[in-house]
């Protein structure tokens, strides 16, 4: 086992009432790079997702990270280990401004350190911390706004701030720009990239001109197994995977990008 690799999973399984959603997925995420599982609807994506946060237990197979097995582990040692789900974990409060949010992810990271909310040198330091964020995430000029009142685009910019005070090793982003007009559709696109520099990214995408701009490598899933797995330039031109996305309206794999 190489620690080439923060995530594998050899033979994942996930099956409901004797339909396999999940079918002996072996995926293998390269640390520091943007990996995409792309597939039509009903692959397993989600599902997946839900195996490595352990949402859902899988009926068979493991998963590692960092070479540790955490098959077993609880949800919550998962986010410990620094696996973190972007729009599950970090949902975010819409009637807190924009800053309060962040800082709500930050206390939830520090955890219950009692000490740590009496020092006003160290609600200083998190204030701080939060604005770097909002910063990296080009929302800085709307910290004081209601979450409400932000754009949908903004509003999963913020997600991912959430998530990022979170201090993932690992970001788990389930369609990211799902819903979104092109000008947001760049906007997160650029962002991922962005906070993908020093961590690994996996995430489930429908847009293929993102996944063809930002994935180092990409896992297609059909009927809960793996097609393929490499960067886009050899999975875009597999034959099985044209084939698998002939007829879905919703996805255009070839000449995406
Ligand atoms: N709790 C469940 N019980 C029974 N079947 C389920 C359950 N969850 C998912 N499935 C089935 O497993 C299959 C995979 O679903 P999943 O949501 O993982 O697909 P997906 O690839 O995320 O699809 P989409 O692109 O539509 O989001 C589907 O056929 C779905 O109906
Ligand atoms: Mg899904």
């Amino acid at each position: 086992m190489t620690t080439d690799f923060i995530l594998q999973t050899q033979k994942l399984t996930k099956e409901f009432k004797g339909f396999i959603a999940v079918d002996k997925v072996d995926l293998n995420v390269r640390r520091g790079t943007i990996h995409a599982m792309i597939g039509p609807n009903g692959a397993g994506k989600t599902t997946c997702f839900n195996l490595l946060t352990k949402f859902i237990k899988p009926t068979s197979g493991s998963i590692l990270f960092n070479g540790d097995n955490i098959t077993t582990d609880a949800p919550a040692q998962i986010a410990r280990r620094g696996i973190i789900r972007s729009f599950q974990i970090s949902a975010v409060f819409p009637h807190l401004s924009v800053l309060e949010n962040v800082r709500v992810a930050l206390q939830r990271k520090l955890g219950t350190s009692f000490h740590f909310w009496r020092s006003e040198k160290s609600l200083d330091r998190l204030n701080a911390r939060a604005m770097d964020l909002l910063r990296e995430v080009d929302l800085e000029a709307y910290a004081d706004t209601v979450t409400v009142e932000l754009s949908y685009g903004r509003k999963r910019a913020l997600e991912i701030a959430t998530t990022m005070a979170m201090d993932p090793e690992l970001m788990l982003l389930d369609e990211p720009t799902q819903g979104m007009g092109l000008e947001d559709v760049d906007r997160i696109r650029q962002l991922i990239k962005k906070v993908a520099a020093n961590r690994t990214v996996l995430m489930v995408e429908h847009n293929m001109s993102v996944v063809a701009s930002i994935a180092d490598t990409i896992t297609v899933l059909q009927r809960g197994a793996t097609l393929a797995e490499g960067p886009y330039s050899e999975v875009s031109k597999n034959p099985a995977v044209i084939e698998a996305y002939m007829g879905s309206a919703d996805t255009e794999l070839v000449g995406a990008h």
